[in-house]
């Protein structure tokens, strides 16, 4: 691999006496797409909050072109920050916002386009998650939830970001729907040329977006390979993890510690 675009070392994260992270170690190259697998709760959300600097680790380094950004100013991190987008778990839209606006909110907020303009991008994104014009006037309480998923990814699009990061994007969307919806982000990342990771606990969306899965359990990525080796990964909680097998060595954690 060429230097990677994100380079995570020994990350560890601490809630009080409860360790989520426990030393990640993970390189993302340009242009790639990694996703990350692993039951609720182990701690994939916390992970990408870490790389974003919305959470701060207690150790480790987290490199983005090469750049440490672990302890970095508010100055510095806002500049890292544009080369980001994110669909957020559940979508999160403002309701109180129309599609367009919601879509055109980064372009206006962080990069200073003016309302017109943005609103020709926002028309152009939701275009190429397969949304008509019209939609851009509706707003999110008015769309099913498939149709919120697609403004949720125009809305990570938005600004052309080289690096885009899903959280759990199928979540609450039947199989079909689900299917569009990894089939559209395989699409969106490609022509941005974009740098991907993607958390999920669904193999199928796993799959079908990945170029590498990793795997994480109890703070740790317990496996790496290339989508294709998830199969034949001789690791007994992968093959339970994507088999979806009650008996195994994942155990599923009863109590919150
Ligand atoms: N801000 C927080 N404060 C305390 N505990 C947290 C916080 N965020 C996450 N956690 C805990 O960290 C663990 C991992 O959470 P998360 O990363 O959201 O899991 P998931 O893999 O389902 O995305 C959970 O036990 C959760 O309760
Ligand atoms: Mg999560």
């Amino acid at each position: 691999m060429d230097a990677p675009k994100i380079s995570l070392k020994g990350v560890r994260k601490s809630f009080g006496p409860k360790t989520v992270l426990a030393g990640i170690d993970v390189d993302v190259g340009s242009g790639q797409s990694l996703v990350v697998i692993g039951g609720s709760g182990s701690g994939k959300s916390v992970l990408l909050k870490c790389i974003l600097g919305l959470l701060r680790p207690e150790a480790g380094s987290i490199r983005i072109d090469g750049e440490e950004t672990v302890g970095i100013n508010g100055t510095e991190r806002a500049r890292v920050m544009k080369k980001f987008g994110m669909l957020f778990q559940g979508g999160a839209l403002f309701d109180s916002l129309r599609v367009w606006q919601n879509v055109a909110f980064g372009p206006i907020q962080a990069d200073g386009v003016p309302p017109a303009k943005a609103k020709e991008i926002a028309l152009t994104k939701l275009g190429a998650v397969g949304l008509p014009p019209e939609v851009g006037e509706l707003y999110p309480a008015e769309l099913s939830g498939g149709m919120q998923k697609r403004v949720s990814l125009a809305r990570a699009i938005a600004r052309e970001p080289e690096i885009i990061f899903f959280d759990e994007p199928t979540t609450g969307l039947d199989p079909i729907m689900a299917d569009v919806i990894n089939e559209l982000i395989v699409k969106c990342v490609r022509e941005l040329g974009a740098t991907a990771i993607s958390i999920t606990h669904d193999m199928a969306s796993a799959r079908k977006i990945g170029d590498r899965i990793a795997m994480i359990y109890e703070g740790k990525l317990i496996w790496q390979g290339s989508t294709a080796e998830v199969d034949r990964s001789d690791n007994a909680h992968v093959d339970q993890f994507i088999h979806g097998r009650a008996e195994g060595p994942i155990k599923m954690q009863v109590k919150k510690l």
